[in-house]
């Protein structure tokens, strides 16, 4: 069977997310954390969000990557070391970010402009991290300005003990536009040395069968933002391999688990958050993903995204979900 993960997304995917989707929803193998500490030396400097974010009991039960995004081969180190006798499993090396703040300061898919700088960068980080108890892993583009930056950066990540290899094959300047680059995808498939994990755009049954098809030695999807506007993609796609029937839940089903999730996360980020309003803002953020799981519902959907202030927000849910 494929194993499935969930993307990491600033904003979206933090804990209070994942407790209540992985309590929904329990079909995913791992989960990632989005990015934490550019220019931090110790797990003490996180800020509190990213403290409560990687929390070893608030993620009990989930298997959990914390991605570290920075450039400083000694930072990370000492990062990755702490978080091993800290007791985590895997700690994820973000090379993907392609918002231009980070690229700019040649952090996160800025990485990859530079094949020998990286290279530099990741022997620091194994050599200072050398015994120590985690497993190690990145998440990557194809590179930075065109795929045809693919082959040394291949020649890069193999030359160390990467416990496995995400690649999200657009390049950094893409950012999030045009199509996954499927033949850069090979290319990574066909001549990395650890597992490499696919990512992007897999959004339906179909969208999965067909990568499949054309990959069936990928062990493992990462899928972001076809799991927050469908949360039963991954029920959906463990049925589909396993060749068992799987009918899409009915309207009054769909609302009975969306208003599960919904209350969950959201009791989640109330506990978490002094302000009310920050609240708000969070839930309304994952409603413009979240909304797209009930087609029809412009209306209501328009209420939950012109609320303002709590009241306001709980009525317009429960109008959507009732
Ligand atoms: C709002 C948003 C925030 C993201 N934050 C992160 C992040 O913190 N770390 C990371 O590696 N990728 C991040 N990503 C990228 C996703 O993890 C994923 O690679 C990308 O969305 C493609 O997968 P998808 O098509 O399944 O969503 C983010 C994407 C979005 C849309």
């Amino acid at each position: 069977m494929t194993k499935l993960y969930l993307a990491p997304m600033e904003g979206l995917t933090y804990v209070e997310y994942r407790q209540a989707y992985h309590r929904c929803f329990p079909d995913f193998d791992q989960y990632f954390t989005p990015f934490a500490a550019p220019g931090r030396f110790h797990v003490s400097d996180f800020s509190t969000r990213e403290k409560r974010d990687i929390d070893l009991e608030s993620n009990a039960g989930m298997h959990l990557a914390v991605q570290l995004l920075t450039k400083d081969p000694d930072s990370c180190a000492s990062l990755i070391r702490e978080l091993a006798s800290a007791g985590y499993e895997e700690v994820n090396i973000n090379l993907g970010c392609p918002s231009p703040t980070v690229t700019a300061k040649g952090r996160g898919a800025g990485m990859l402009k530079d094949a020998d700088a990286l290279d530099a960068f990741l022997e620091d980080v194994f050599m200072e991290t050398e015994g120590t108890d985690i497993r190690i892993s990145a998440k990557t583009r194809v590179g930075y300005e065109s795929a045809q930056e693919l082959p040394a950066l291949m020649e890069v990540f193999n030359r160390y003990p990467l416990s496995q290899l995400i690649v999200h094959p657009r390049t950094g300047k893409q950012g999030y536009d045009g199509k996954p680059d499927l033949d850069a995808f090979a290319y990574a498939a066909s001549c990395s040395r650890c597992p490499v994990v696919y990512n992007g755009d897999i959004r339906t049954v179909g969208d999965f069968r067909k990568l499949k098809e054309r990959f069936p030695d990928v062990q493992a999807v990462m899928i972001g933002r076809g799991v927050l506007a469908n949360p039963w993609l991954p029920e959906s796609l463990r049925a589909a391999e396993a060749g068992v029937p799987w009918e899409a839940p009915g309207e009054e089903e769909k609302k009975a688990q969306l208003r599960r999730l919904h209350d969950l996360v959201f009791s989640n980020y109330l506990e978490a958050f002094d302000c009310r309003n920050g609240v708000v803002d969070r839930m309304k953020e994952l409603w413009g993903w979240m909304g797209q799981a009930l087609p029809g519902h412009e209306k209501e959907l328009k209420a939950i995204r012109k609320a303002r202030r709590l009241p306001d927000y709980r009525a317009a849910v429960r109008v959507l979900l009732s």
